[in-house]
């Protein structure tokens, strides 16, 4: 009888705890309180923080889908964002708000154990110019990676490339010293785990330094979704003139300014029909500037200020870039008489631009009287 009892009971608490765990669950998916696997992998995380403002006061209680920065998915309630970016922007004129403000200390790897993160964002504090710890690398569910001048360095981690579902990287690294802290470059040895991130949308790698690598626009052109690419002050030297097959057709922005790239203009460019924004200023390209820039319709922006091209004159064929906002030309050997100029500007192109930058010498003639037309010069 004892015996049954105790089955009875057994049976009761057994079937209370199902009970209890099903209204824990309706709980998590109603409220998306936290899982506690998540909670402590964050605490952990948390510790490892020098946090001098206090800005993580909220990590605490058992509810860490409320704490400042994190966010959980409704459906799953697991953690999926973790946006610890500076709150007071950097500014040159009073750095004391973005100090106090930023974050500093270890990363530690406890991180990993917010296996379904797919927002990651750490940028604008100072993590005492360390290495971006490999296991970045493991995040697979990430789609927003943001280590912006976030007090990171050195060689970054060819784990990247695990990264497939991953849309936006951001590495940006200003070089300015800021609040007095020593600040490291990136730098890729090999780029070919780049092409490992075939969800990428936007890539911004203005600064690292890719200056031994020779393989970068191969991996670049196997992103098929590639819209933007932020390449500037990367010490690039040396482009490929010509691809086998020009894949990157999504790409909208290009930026490879300030780099000292010592070639004629890369003939891969003009395939990329879409282009809307294209900066090659401030390099040493060299040769007639080709008048195949005529069949970039979409362009918006266009920069070839501060390169070495042949004295020459500006092809016609740019008549036919009726987007075109803003052209930039300064800094470069023209001979042009302004009546030919005229020519140019007489297409569509007239009616959108709204900035124009001439080189100072080379014109000759009179300044045509619709210039004064431009709505900004
Ligand atoms: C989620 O539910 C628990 C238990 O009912 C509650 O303590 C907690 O405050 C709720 N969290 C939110 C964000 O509503
Ligand atoms: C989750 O719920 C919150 C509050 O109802 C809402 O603001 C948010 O947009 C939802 N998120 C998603 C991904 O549906
Ligand atoms: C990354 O963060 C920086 C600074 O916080 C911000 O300016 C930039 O827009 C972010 N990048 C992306 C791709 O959102
Ligand atoms: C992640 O990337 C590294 C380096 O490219 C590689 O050795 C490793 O096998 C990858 N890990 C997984 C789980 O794919
Ligand atoms: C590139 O190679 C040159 C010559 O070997 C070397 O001096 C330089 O430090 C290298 N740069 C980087 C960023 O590795
Ligand atoms: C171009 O894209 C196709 C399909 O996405 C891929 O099979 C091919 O390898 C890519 N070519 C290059 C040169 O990356
Ligand atoms: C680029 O476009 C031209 C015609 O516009 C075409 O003949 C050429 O094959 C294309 N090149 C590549 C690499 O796709
Ligand atoms: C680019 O031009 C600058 C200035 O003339 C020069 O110092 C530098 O060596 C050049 N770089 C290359 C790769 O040709
Ligand atoms: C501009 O052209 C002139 C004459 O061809 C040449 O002497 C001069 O070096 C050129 N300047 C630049 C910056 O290429």
């Amino acid at each position: 009888m004892a015996k049954r009892n105790a089955h009875f009971l057994f049976l009761m608490l057994f079937l209370l705890g199902i009970h209890l765990q099903e209204i824990n669950l309706c709980n998590g998916a109603l409220n998306s309180s936290c899982n506690p696997v998540e909670r402590s992998a964050l605490v952990e995380f948390k510790q490892g923080l020098e946090d001098t403002t206090n800005r993580l006061s909220s990590w605490m209680g058992q509810d860490c889908c409320t704490w400042e920065g994190v966010a959980c998915s409704n459906r799953t309630g697991h953690v999926i964002k973790l946006d610890l970016r500076n709150p007071h922007p950097f500014s040159d004129i009073d750095y004391l708000p973005y100090n106090e403000w930023s974050l500093g200390g270890e990363l530690n790897p406890s991180l990993l154990g917010l296996k379904y993160l797919k927002y990651l964002d750490l940028s604008m504090n100072y993590f005492g110019g360390a290495d971006i710890p490999k296991f970045m690398g493991s995040f697979y569910h990430l789609q927003y990676l943001n280590l912006s001048r976030a007090g990171l360095g050195g060689l970054l981690p060819h784990q990247f490339g695990n990264l497939s579902n991953l849309q936006y990287l951001d590495l940006y690294n200003d070089l300015e010293p800021y609040f007095g802290a020593q600040v490291r470059e990136f730098r890729i040895d090999d780029a070919i785990w780049i092409s490992g991130l075939s969800s990428l949308r936007q890539l911004n790698m203005e600064n690292v330094n890719l200056q031994n690598v020779s393989n970068w626009l191969r991996a670049l052109n196997t992103l098929p979704s590639i819209e933007e690419i932020h390449l500037s002050s990367c010490g690039i030297e040396h482009v490929q003139l010509s691809l086998p097959h020009v894949n990157f057709t999504s790409l909208a922005l290009l930026d490879l300014s300030y780099n000292s790239i010592g070639s004629s203009i890369p003939t891969w460019l003009f395939n990329i029909s879409g282009l809307q924004y294209l900066d090659l200023s401030h390099n040493n390209f060299t040769g007639p500037i080709p008048s195949l820039f005529g069949n970039l319709v979409s362009l918006s922006d266009l920069n070839l200020a501060e390169n070495y091209f042949i004295k020459g004159a500006i092809p016609i064929s740019l008549r036919n870039l009726c987007k075109l906002q803003s052209l930039k030309l300064w800094g470069i050997n023209i001979s042009m008489d302004l009546s030919e100029l005229n020519v140019i500007f007489s297409g569509c192109i007239k009616i959108s631009l709204e900035i124009l930058e001439l080189p100072d010498a080379g014109l000759t003639g009179q300044l045509p009287e619709w210039l004064g037309e431009l709505k900004r010069l």
